[in-house]
Parts: structure tokens; C-alpha cells; sequence
């Protein structure tokens, strides 16, 4: 079956440069045009489209409110803004709506690759295996309440480290444990930091922003209800942040683009939230997973498929997904450990995922395991990524002296 795609642009020239650029793919593609929003719902009520790509600024109804009322009444549908401004704020306002973002002009290559990408991770959230496995899980974590009120700070006219950090420590909770980890070995800060502005103004509002977001979501999870005696809460949430942080290290040496860089602290510091979901619903199935990869030397992501289904990164991806976080994001959780699945041979944040969870994963095993243990290295060949391996354990090896 043909894939439908809608684009919407109020600029009748875009629309036709769109049609001539993409004709090659009208075999493969259903597309149809619209010049508004509100022509863009209409459409969209009355067909079944798999893919949007809309232009930020319209007249009337703009991509992000049309974004927000696809994400509301249609969730299926893969969400992509095509936007010839550079500027933040507009991207911004549809952070969390949007999945994908692209610039004018647009390659159609790129575009096709994009579009099929988000296309096959949609059908991997929606394997039934997975699905089954999810739905039989009593109470999913929810994004906590914080985080949206931070994001909701930024779009806000005049946000400042000094409101956001206001924001934070309404939720005293989140607060204590945002300073813990500000203060402790991962950021080897020197002097003790009180309050969450002082921690934003010294480690970026990012990292702080990421922080808020990972303690909310851990939170909500505790080490007392966790029947299984071999699993413990605190150490996967600080192999989270470290794989996170080491992650983020690694996109900077790459000098990848800032909004990558996030992306790659964001999926690192929750691209194990799956292991909490499994441990804390399914505690009879992760001690039989256990114990065969154990007996049988397997890794525990191949256990977990074999005894529940579907892997903890896909539990968590498809978590993910369902937040609204973006398609790179919710890609590097679900193929952490097995990066060959995708079909991006670049640097992305599932590169710096995969490569700092098994980086930390050594780290954490005491050298036990073979430093390239859990590592793809023909992915990272395919990628031509292969020979930065040494440059990227480095970073990890002075993270680890930081952290003495
Ligand atoms: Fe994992
Ligand atoms: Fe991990």
C-alpha cells in the first residue's frame, strides 16, 4: 500500500515546488496539498493520511496549532515540520507536537529517508508483541508535571534561568533531588549549589531541564515495591545519568548541532526506563529473564524478548513516543543496543546511546567485560564512526576521574 502524505504550505509555490521535487515518488507515495491548516483537518477527517508535513508560519491557524490538534484527535499520524525559519521560537512552541524537524529547502532524498524512518519506528511501536506487553502493565509513568511547566516557562515570553529555577522548586520533591545530583561526583561542581537558578546559570538549562525530567520520571517508581532483590532502583538511575551525560560529551566532541546535543542527554537519561516498567509489572518474568541469560550467557535484552515479548528499550521507546518526544529521541532508546536496526548510517543520538551505554556498561562492570562488550562495531564501521571510538572513551575515561 502506498504511503499518503499531506503537506501544507500557504505558499502555492512551495506546494508546487514540493509536487515537481517529489514526482519521482508518486509510485511509492499518495500526496495531496493543502494551503491552510483548517484545509489541512478537513483533509485529514475525511482520508486516512500516515504522514503530515506542515510549514511553521501560516496565516490563520499556524503549524503549531494545526500540530497541536493533529497530535490531539489524530495521534497516528507521523508529524513533520518543514519550516523555512531558523528561528527557536516558533520551534519551541511545537516542542513535543512535532516529530521530526526539517529546513527549506529540502532535499527529497532526505525527506524520503526521514519519512521512512519515522515511518518503520511507527511500526515498531505498534508490533503487537510489544503492544501486548504494554497494555498488560497496570500504570504507565506519567511526564511529569514539572517538566511541562519548565517547557511551558521557556515558550513564555522573557524566560530566565532565575523562572525556571523558580519553576523547579515549587516541586520540593524534584527539587531535592535535582541538588542531590547537582552536588554529587557526576558534576564535580567544587562548591555546594542551593537552589535550582545557581545550578541552571552553571550547568546550562538543559542539562538542568533533563535533570528535572529524569528525577520526576524516576520518582515515580520505588525501590520498596520492587519484589525482585537483584535490582536496584539507584543504579540504573545514576547508569541513566551517566550514560546520558556521556552521551551529550560525545555528541559536543562531535560538534553536532545543539538541538542534537540535547537530544542525546535526553535519550541517554531514560533510555533504561523500560528495566523499571518490567521489573516493577512483570517481577516474575524479569527473575526467569534473569536467570536464562545468565545460564545460557545471553544478553538480557535477547532474554527479554524470548520470556516477555519485547526488550526494556522498546517498552521504554514506545513510552517515549506516546510522551511526544521526537522521532530521535524515541529511535536511540528503542535500538540502544541494537543500533544496526536503524537505517541511519550518520551520527545520531541513538550513536551516542548506544556507544555511552556500553561505554558506562564496562565502567560499571569493573573491566570485567571486554571494553568493547555490547558495542555494534559493524554498525559503527557501516557509519564510518569506527575510528572515533578511541577519542570517545576518553571522555568517558576523564568522567570517570572527575566522578573519584
Ligand atoms: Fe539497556
Ligand atoms: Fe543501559
Amino acid at each position: 500500500m502506498k504511503t499518503r502524505i499531506l503537506f501544507v504550505d500557504d505558499e502555492p509555490g512551495i506546494l508546487d515546488g514540493l509536487r515537481r521535487l517529489l514526482r519521482s515518488y508518486r509510485n511509492e507515495w499518495e500526496m495531496s496539498f493543502a494551503s491552510s491548516g483548517q484545509e489541512a483537518l478537513a483533509i485529514v477527517a475525511e482520508q486516512s493520511i500516515d504522514a503530515v508535513v506542515t510549514d511553521m508560519r501560516m496565516p490563520g491557524m499556524d503549524g503549531s496549532q494545526l500540530l497541536n490538534e493533529l497530535a490531539r484527535c489524530h495521534p497516528e499520524i507521523v508529524r513533520f515540520v518543514l519550516s523555512g525559519y531558523s528561528d527557536d521560537e516558533m520551534i519551541i512552541k511545537s516542542v513535543g507536537t512535532a516529530h521530526q524537524y526539517l529546513s527549506k529547502p529540502c532535499d527529497s532524498d532526505l525527506l524520503k529517508a526521514a519519512l521512512s524512518r519515522a515511518l518503520s519506528l511507527r511500526k515498531l511501536l505498534h508490533e503487537e508483541r510489544l503492544l501486548a506487553l504494554v497494555s498488560g502493565v497496570s500504570s504507565l509513568p506519567s511526564l511529569p508535571e514539572v517538566y511541562l511547566e519548565i517547557l511551558e516557562t521557556l515558550r513564555s515570553d522573557g524566560a530566565s534561568l532565575r523562572k525556571v529555577g523558580e519553576t523547579i522548586s515549587r516541586d520540593p520533591a524534584i527539587t531535592a533531588k535535582v541538588l542531590q545530583l547537582v552536588n554529587s561526583a557526576f558534576f564535580g561542581l567544587g562548591r555546594k549549589i542551593s537552589n535550582p537558578a545557581d545550578a541552571a546559570s552553571l550547568l546550562g538549562l538543559d542539562v538542568l531541564k533533563t535533570l528535572a525530567l529524569s528525577a520526576g520520571v524516576f520518582s515515580q517508581f520505588d525501590q520498596n515495591k520492587i519484589s525482585t532483590s537483584d535490582f536496584s532502583l539507584a543504579q540504573v538511575f545514576d547508569h541513566c545519568i551517566a550514560v546520558g551525560l556521556l552521551g551529550k560529551r560525545i555528541a559536543a566532541s562531535e560538534e553536532a548541532e545543539s538541538n542534537l546535543v540535547s537530544e542525546c542527554l535526553l535519550a541517554g537519561t531514560l533510555h533504561d526506563l523500560g528495566k523499571l516498567i518490567i521489573v516493577n509489572e512483570y517481577p516474575e518474568e524479569y527473575a526467569r529473564m534473569r536467570l536464562m541469560a545468565k545460564g545460557e550467557g545471553m544478553s538480557e535484552y535477547l532474554a527479554e524478548k524470548e520470556i516477555l515479548g519485547a526488550t526494556h528499550a522498546e517498552v521504554a521507546a514506545y513510552l517515549l513516543g506516546l510522551w511526544g518526544f521526537t522521532d530521535s529521541v524515541v529511535e536511540a532508546v528503542a535500538y540502544h543496543h541494537q543500533p544496526g536496526l536503524s537505517s541511519y548510517a550518520e551520527f545520531t543520538p541513538l550513536t551516542a546511546v548506544h556507544v555511552a551505554n556500553a561505554l558506562e556498561g564496562a565502567a560499571q562492570a569493573n573491566e570485567r567485560t571486554a571494553p568493547c562488550a555490547g558495542l555494534d562495531m559493524s554498525y559503527l564501521e557501516a557509519s564510518g564512526l569506527a575510528d572515533r571510538l578511541e577519542s570517545w572513551g576518553r571522555l568517558r575515561e576523564s568522567a570517570r576521574d572527575s566522578r573519584k
